[in-house]
């Protein structure tokens, strides 16, 4: 067993924040709703109550049944948490007279505190708060101030309980690393062992206990989650683990064959799957982006059936679940609300969404699949590669979609991403891929005139996809490959770069 933090969340914008603060101290943490507090057990070393939009003052506020590890438990209130623990212990919480958002300075504080230990005499920190904790009782001890926020910090005397006003998640808060890492390691006595090569270790033999002699069943993508997913798989129940990686005949140029030869490097049990012209007769005729992706969807999960009946006696599908898909998230003002990705096994679906679920990733973050990937010895191709949709380049070809169309867009693509790759430029872009516009326009070569499609370059800087900007490419870079493009692709005679920031736009043109 893992020991633990607990996160009790608040509903605020920073709470996956301060979880990934905190693996990234080596500490494994879990996010847990207010309101379902789950069983405290031994492994649990502390608990943290992050902040909420809500306030304690409202008649509905937030409450957390905290007599189950108050006082027993090292605790640390972030914002709301710390204003909540004050109001339930006799102290006075009012709206701020200024409403406080942006960067304070801790002027005075408390650096013989534990919590406080290693800290300069002035830090900077992050506020963000429209109530301010304007008593406290008697047993509580300040132990830092800024100059507007006498109570930015507390403990209450002779325990191992903490609040803080500010919260050190946000890099802003520039010894914010130090607080926490205090708090987990010399408070709750963590022994940040929770490291990649820990994670594998203890997940595989938890897959080998789960999973005993039964057969597993997983789609491979080429993505960084599914690859990673299939070598914990592997490593647990070995050939006992089938991949299916589909060719939809939309995957970008030679990958089909290249991330195919990588995973039978990897010694994985990996069937591939032609189905190229099953996606291309369904796509025949179809123009509208959603039914392009609905049709896509359907044939995939066709072809995955087919193949899965293949597997005699399989008892389990494999998903490349991540932890954000599986947090609850916490809705204050309406309730909590409902998980975003649930699996039901439910009539009508296909056969094999009917087995069991295992989901090897389900507690980490994109970033530490990565990581696990690397101890795996993933290769730097796979952890690496940009994110590409589902639908691959059949949302990057507007209007309809033909195999020629798809021959010119691989061709751009491969020109696009190998410049890029030679100057230096892929890895530094979130995400790059060339886009098929179903317009023509008038060029010249030579003497002739000529009279083709235009190919539109997309490259975006993100942290998560959800917003993005575009990536200010060098004129000689985005120069070279215009050339490359045109002198080698018949079809086209014109690039165009897009510079849209999502939002307004998205990544994808379609
Ligand atoms: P947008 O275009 O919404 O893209 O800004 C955000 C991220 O999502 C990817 N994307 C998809 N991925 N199926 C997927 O698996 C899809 O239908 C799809 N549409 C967009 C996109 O590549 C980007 O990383």
């Amino acid at each position: 067993m893992q020991e633990k933090i607990l996160i009790l969340d608040f509903g605020s914008q920073y709470t996956q924040l301060i979880a990934r603060r905190v693996r990234e101290l080596n500490v494994y943490c879990e996010i847990h709703p207010f309101n379902k507090i789950p069983e405290i057990d031994s492994f649990t070393k502390g608990v943290i109550l992050s902040g909420s939009p809500a306030s304690v003052r409202q008649a509905d506020a937030p409450q957390v049944d905290f007599n189950q590890f108050h006082g027993k438990l090292p605790l640390l209130g972030v914002c709301y948490g710390a204003q909540y623990i004050a109001q339930h212990s006799g102290g006075n919480v009012a709206p701020s007279e200024i409403r406080e958002y942006g960067r304070a300075n801790l002027e005075y504080i408390h650096v013989s505190n534990p919590l406080m230990n290693e800290l300069p005499v002035r830090s900077q920190v992050w506020m963000s708060h429209g109530d301010t904790i304007k008593e406290i009782p008697d047993h509580f001890e300040i132990i830092a101030s800024t100059d507007t926020v006498k109570v930015a910090a507390y403990q209450i005397k002779g325990t191992q309980t903490y609040g803080i006003q500010f919260h050190p998640e946000v890099t802003h808060s520039t010894d914010g690393k130090q607080l926490l890492q205090n708090f987990l390691i010399d408070i709750c006595g963590c022994s940040q062992d929770w490291t990649p090569f820990a994670f594998a270790d203890t997940s595989i033999q938890e897959l080998k206990d789960q999973l005993k002699d039964d057969k597993v069943v997983l789609g491979l993508s080429g993505g960084v989650d599914s690859s990673v997913a299939a070598l914990l798989l592997h490593q647990a129940v070995g050939k006992n683990l089938h991949c299916i990686f589909v060719d939809n005949g939309l995957l970008r140029k030679n990958e089909f064959e290249s991330v195919l030869h990588s995973y039978q490097d990897l010694g994985l049990n990996v069937k591939g799957v032609d189905a190229k012209q099953r996606f291309y007769d369904a796509l025949q005729g179809l123009s509208d982006p959603e039914l392009k992706r609905k049709a896509i969807g359907r044939v995939f999960i066709e072809v995955f059936d087919d193949e899965a009946h293949q597997i005699s006696d399989v008892k389990w599908l494999a998903q490349g679940t991540i932890y954000p898909d599986v947090i609850e998230s916490v809705s204050v003002n309406g309730g909590p609300s409902a998980t975003i990705k649930s699996h039901h096994n439910v009539g009508g679906l296909p056969d094999f969404m009917k087995l069991k679920i295992v989901e090897p990733l389900k507690s980490l973050f994109k970033d530490e699949v990565r990581r696990v990937g690397k101890a795996l010895g993933l290769p730097d191709d796979i952890l690496g590669r940009h994110p590409f949709p589902g639908p691959g380049l059949a949302i990057r070809i507007l209007g309809d979609i033909t195999p020629e169309k798809v021959a010119i867009l691989q061709e751009a693509d491969y020109i696009y991403i190998k410049n890029l790759k030679d100057a230096g430029w892929y890895d530094k872009v979130w995400q790059a891929g060339a886009i098929y516009l179903p317009i023509q326009s008038v060029g010249v070569m030579g003497d002739e005139r000529t009279y083709e499609n235009v190919v539109a370059l997309r490259a975006v800087s993100s942290v998560d996809g959800m917003t993005a900007d575009w990536s200010h490419l060098p004129y000689d870079l985005l120069a070279k490959i215009s050339n490359d493009i045109i002198n080698n692709i018949k079809g086209i005679n014109r690039v165009v770069y897009d510079i849209s920031s999502k939002p307004p736009a998205t990544i994808e043109w379609e």
